[in-house]
């Protein structure tokens, strides 16, 4: 099942990696990581990657100058070398490093600061309370399509101020080429991907010089002042870090929302203290960030060998820091395999977002999506049900959620 290649050093750490199957990974992701985090700071997956296990290793590597954000080489290592998508993984902020990595994170920051953000949960709410009402009469819906993917859709929708009716045709685009962000899809997904991608990107480009026209009070509108459409290059560049936020917010919050729902109806006594309080809400929304993430890690790469205790990561190598596996380590968190809305040791800057520069831009969207897409279901569902237990797939990077059915009582 495994193969224990370690081997002692001449100062005594092991530099050869214990190698697990990815296959034995993926099957039990939270047992399998905590067998070996006992243990070995770290694990090798049998394609190559080095995961980093433990909690403390995990919130130092990622401000590390001994490691650097992986670039292009995640989408050559897809197969994807060129064409609309290849320019997304070329141009994105999320994929880039130093001077080009500020470059495009600064104006996208500014816009997306916490305080512009925070003003948008009266309409967030709003959005989530048209969705339940929506579907309410049918007394059924696939959670997963008709409610986690819409709302984050609508939400950057309103952001951005489109229209009404591109709004089906975005969502598409959206989450099709979200699939070639994370390997939890196949090589059989990319052409459909890179489809999207061409479609998603003209689409930014079309609003961005609507806009120039006549501006507005939105997010593109605000960038206007950081595109420079006098260099061609470096225009393309500003409007790919939209479709970055289009693209960073869509899939991670409809497996967040997915995810959330689902634990809490699991753990029925959790689900009715929230719908008796809602100042449970920010906890449960925590708690099932933790419990069940979303992304389960995100890359590196190592530019020096860096020792830890028990092991060498050695130079040169792809990193995948397991934020599934921080947020299970007793060294963080108490009784870390228990699901408690109530828990108080989360620490102040949650995992799951991860750190250092790269740090999600999008947090505080998120958390009032997910804590305004919880109040609207406990508030006018509270009798939901399951009708299919949840499934979460993939232990790295965007995680794959299965459909959702769920019911509730209809007075019809
Ligand atoms: C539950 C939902 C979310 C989770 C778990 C999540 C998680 C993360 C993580 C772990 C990173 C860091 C990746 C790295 O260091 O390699 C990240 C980066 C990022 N996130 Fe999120 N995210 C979520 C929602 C959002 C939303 C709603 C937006 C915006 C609409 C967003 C925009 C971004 C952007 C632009 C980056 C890149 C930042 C950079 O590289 O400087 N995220 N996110």
């Amino acid at each position: 099942m495994m193969a224990t290649s370690t081997h002692a050093a001449a100062e005594g750490t092991p530099t050869d990696l214990v190698v697990v199957p990815r296959a034995v990974l993926e099957a039990d992701p939270h047992a399998v990581l905590a067998r070996y985090r006992a243990t070995v700071p770290c694990i090798r997956t049998d394609d190559g990657v080095v995961m980093l296990l433990r909690a403390s290793d995990v919130q130092a590597l990622v401000t590390d100058p001994r490691t650097r954000q992986v670039e292009t080489e995640f989408a050559r290592m897809r197969g994807i070398t060129s064409g609309p998508l290849f320019e997304f993984f070329r141009q994105t902020v999320l994929l880039s490093n130093g001077e080009v990595h500020r470059r495009r994170r600064a104006p996208i920051a500014r816009t997306f600061a916490f305080q512009v953000v925070a003003a948008l949960r009266p309409r967030i709410r709003d959005l989530a309370e048209a969705l339940v009402a929506e579907h309410g009469p049918r007394g059924r819906m696939n959670l997963l399509a008709d409610y986690a993917a819409a709302l984050p859709a609508r939400a950057i929708a309103l952001i951005l101020g489109l229209p009404e009716r591109d709004v089906p045709d975005f969502t598409r685009w959206v989450y099709a080429m979200s699939r070639a962000l994370t390997s939890a899809w196949g090589p059989e997904d990319l052409p459909e991907s890179d489809e999207a991608a061409r479609r998603l990107i003209g689409y930014v480009e079309d609003l961005v010089a609507e806009r120039r026209r006549a501006p507005r009070d939105d997010l593109i509108s605000a960038l206007l002042p950081s595109i420079d459409e006098g260099d061609p290059e470096s225009a393309a560049e500003m409007r790919m870090q939209i479709v970055s936020l289009i693209l960073a917010g869509s899939d991670t919050t409809r497996a967040a929302l997915a995810i959330q729902t689902g634990l809490l109806l699991a753990h029925r006594a959790q689900w009715e203290a929230v719908c008796r309080d809602e100042a449970l809400i920010p906890g449960a929304v925590a708690e099932a960030l933790r419990f069940e993430p979303a992304v389960g890690s995100f890359p590196r790469f190592t530019l020096a060998e860096i020792p830890l205790e028990g092991a060498v990561l050695p130079a040169g190598a792809l990193l995948s820091i397991s934020t599934l596996s921080a947020m299970r380590d007793p060294a963080l968190y108490a009784d870390p395999d228990v699901f408690d809305i109530r828990r108080t040791d989360h620490p102040r800057w949650h995992v799951v977002f991860g750190g250092g520069v790269h740090r999600c831009l999008g947090e505080a969207l998120a958390r009032i999506e997910l804590e305004e897409g919880l109040r609207a279901l406990t508030r006018r569902l509270p009798d939901l049900r399951l009708d299919r237990p949840l499934t979460v797939r993939g232990s790295a990077a965007i995680r794959r959620v299965d459909e959702l059915p769920v019911s509730w009582p209809t007075t019809a």
